[in-house]
């Protein structure tokens, strides 16, 4: 049966980075029928022509998209908020002890569950994830993402070095688990697999140059992993690969510089860097409640337009499950810059921005008919400070950007799914 869904309704026309504000639009309603939008328009229009629809009125509630987390670390959900280090220092304290824990695939399990809840609860539909070297925890996030119809992206993480024993592949194993797994569940349902090293620091050229391979068999998937997120990992890199021109060139020298390319964090870029990634069509994603919290430095927001870039939470590393808190860290990151992002732009980033940096822009991240139907349904006066600050709102930005800073999970009314509205657990 059709659904008649009511409420402020959200939708890009054009990117706010290049048009303005007036990229958005926000209509009346939504109809919704075999899991796609089927028309936007005015309340009565729709009522009329779709008399058979059920119809859900969320009053003044915006409807949006449902939030595209473009970077996380499902298997750091639960070391989320660890003390007092650094980028290498936390890596080696608190994320490969837990990652380590993916060897138990009912831990896997438990996690994937849990962080796919977390994610929903906070109104985020779609996620691009890194799982563990562990195959099982890849096979875990899929079998979670699947049984919630969750259109995603996930990969196994490859690390054939500067790991601890346990936590490393090889060159061939990380090439053939990789492939095995992208076999068996690319393009299964809503479920797409990334072809994943971690990082230059651990992962040998030939590793490299093997996922590299991979990528050219299999071109039509993403690869995704780690760039210039803090000086000291960029030094150790120069020192690593003393032949490279810079950070970058670690990857294009092996065949992981090309559209479908999604670099998370990308923050102490060279100019040359910059300019590769904009010819090669590569993604960048921005992780700002990571690049405070660990302490990486100020992403530039200006390249969103030269380049496809993304916004995520980078779980664990961010400090919060929230796009509504991940899009209040990019504000304060780019005010930081000298730069005051309007409250569409960054509504862009959380949706269709991170739906185009991983190149599915054709399929979620805006409300447009033929679009899949996964919405988030966000109340804007979700706590009493929210609520007595919107009451001086004159326009539908300013109602919205008091939850943009100081929302987080209480302003998440609903989401739908795939054309469903979702049960929480
Ligand atoms: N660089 C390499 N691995 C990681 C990770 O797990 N998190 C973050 N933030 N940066 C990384
Ligand atoms: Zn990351």
């Amino acid at each position: 049966m059709a659904d008649l869904i009511l409420g402020r309704v959200l939708s890009f026309a054009a990117d706010p980075f290049v048009a303005g504000p007036e990229a958005a639009r926000i209509d009346e309603a939504v109809l919704v029928d075999e899991r796609r939008i089927k028309a936007v328009g005015s309340a009565d229009a729709l009522r009329r022509a779709h008399p058979e629809a059920r119809v859900t009125d969320y009053g003044r509630c915006l409807i949006s998209a449902g939030f595209i987390d473009a970077h996380v670390h499902y298997p750091q959900t639960a070391i989320i908020a660890s003390w007092g280090k650094r980028l290498i220092d936390w890596l080696n304290t608190y994320t490969f002890p837990e990652e380590m824990r993916f060897a138990d695939r009912s831990y896997a399990d438990t996690v994937a569950n849990r962080y796919l809840d977390l994610a929903l609860a906070h109104g985020t539909t779609s996620m691009c994830t890194f799982a563990t070297i562990h195959p099982g925890s890849v096979e875990a996030f899929f079998d979670a993402a699947r049984a919630r119809d969750l259109r995603v992206w996930a990969g196994k993480t490859c690390m054939d070095r500067h790991a601890p024993e346990g936590l490393r592949d090889t060159v061939q194993s990380a090439y053939d688990d990789s492939k095995a797994l992208l076999e068996k569940w690319h393009g299964v349902d809503r479920l797409s697999y990334v072809i994943t090293p971690r990082f230059s620091p651990t992962s040998t050229p030939e590793q490299l140059a093997a996922l590299g391979a991979l990528w050219r068999e299999y071109p039509d998937c993403l690869m995704q992993t780690h760039l210039s997120e803090q000086h000291d990992e960029i030094s150790w890199v120069r020192e690593l690969f003393p032949q490279s021109r810079d950070y970058l060139d670690t990857y294009e020298a092996q065949g992981l510089l090309r559209e479908g390319a999604v670099f998370g964090h990308a923050i102490h870029l060279t100019a040359r860097e910059k300019s590769r990634l904009a010819e090669a069509g590569a993604s960048v994603v921005h992780c700002p409640t990571s690049n405070t919290f660990i302490g990486s430095g100020l992403f530039d927001t200006g390249l969103a337009r030269t380049l496809r870039v993304g916004l995520a939470t980078d779980t664990g590393g961010g400090s919060s499950f929230s796009m509504l808190r991940t899009m209040a860290a990019a504000y304060e990151v780019a005010q930081l810059r000298g730069q005051a992002l309007h409250p569409s732009q960054l509504w862009w980033l959380a949706t269709l921005g991170s739906a185009r940096a991983l190149r599915a822009e054709r399929m979620i991240g805006n409300i447009a008919v033929g679009m899949e139907a996964d919405l988030v349904v966000v109340d804007l006066a979700s706590t009493p400070a929210i609520a007595q600050a919107v009451t001086r709102a004159g326009d539908v930005w300013e109602a919205v950007f008091p939850t943009v800073m100081m929302g987080d999970d209480r302003a998440i009314r609903a989401v739908w799914v795939g054309g469903q509205e979702y049960a929480r657990a």
